[in-house]
C-alpha cells in the first residue's frame, strides 16, 4: 500500500482497510460516505478485485457545507464551508487511471439521498463527513441498510478540530443502544 492522503492517516488506513477486509464475507456492499478525491476510496476498491460486492461512493463535490454551532472549535477553523471540493469527474478518471473499477459515484448532500440511493445492503461503511450535520445525516441513511456482522466506521470522532463528530456519534448510538469503541460503532 502506497498511502498519500491528507484527510486520513496511514494508521487509520490501516485500521479501514483491515476491517474492510474482514467485511468481505457479510452480505451487502461497501459505501462510502464523504470520499473527497478517492484516496481511501481507491484502496478499498482494491479490496474489492475479485469480489462481486459492489462499491458506493457519496460526495457533495461541492466541498464541505456550512458549519452548525455544534462544529464550533478554536482548533478546527481551517475546516471553512466550500473547502475539499473536487470534482466528480476528478475521481471518476482516478479510478479509471488505477485500473480499478469505478465505482457508483453519487453527488448530492447526505440530507437529501434516500434508501434508493443506496445498496439494499451494506457490508461495511466509512463515514467521513467531519461537521455534526454530515454525519447525523449520513447516520440516517445507512442505520437500516447494514448487514448483520457489517461494520461502520466514522472517521474523527476523537478529532478535537471536528468536535460535531462526536457529538452526532453520541447521540445516535445513546438513542439506539449502541456501543462505541474508538473511532467506530458496530452495529450487528
Ligand atoms: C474529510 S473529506 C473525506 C476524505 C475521504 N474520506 C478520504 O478518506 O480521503 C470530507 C468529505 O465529505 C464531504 N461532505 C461533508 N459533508 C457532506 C454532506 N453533508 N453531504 C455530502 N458530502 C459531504 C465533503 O465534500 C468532503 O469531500
Amino acid at each position: 500500500m502506497v498511502w498519500r492522503n491528507d484527510q486520513v492517516s496511514e494508521g487509520e488506513t490501516k485500521y479501514i482497510l483491515n476491517t474492510a477486509r474482514d467485511c468481505l464475507g457479510v452480505v451487502g456492499d461497501f459505501v462510502e460516505l464523504g470520499c473527497y478525491k478517492g484516496d481511501t476510496s481507491i484502496f478499498l476498491a482494491e479490496i474489492l478485485k475479485g469480489s462481486d460486492k459492489r462499491f458506493w461512493i457519496y460526495d457533495s463535490f461541492e466541498g464541505l457545507p456550512e458549519k452548525s454551532e455544534k462544529d464550533l472549535s478554536p482548533l478546527g477553523e481551517n475546516f471553512k464551508k466550500g473547502e475539499l471540493l473536487v470534482s466528480k469527474r476528478e475521481v471518476k478518471e482516478r479510478f479509471l487511471r488505477a485500473g480499478l473499477k469505478v465505482p457508483v459515484i453519487k453527488k448530492g448532500w447526505f440530507a437529501d439521498f434516500s434508501a434508493s440511493d443506496l445498496p439494499e445492503k451494506i457490508a461495511f461503511c466509512f463515514l467521513d463527513g467531519d461537521f455534526y450535520e454530515s454525519i447525523r445525516d449520513g447516520l440516517k441513511l445507512v442505520e437500516n441498510k447494514m448487514s448483520k456482522g457489517g461494520v461502520l466506521i466514522v472517521h474523527d470522532y476523537n478529532n478535537p478540530e471536528l468536535p460535531g463528530v462526536k457529538k452526532a456519534v453520541d447521540e445516535w448510538v445513546g438513542t439506539r443502544g449502541l456501543k462505541v469503541l474508538e473511532t467506530c460503532a458496530i452495529i450487528s
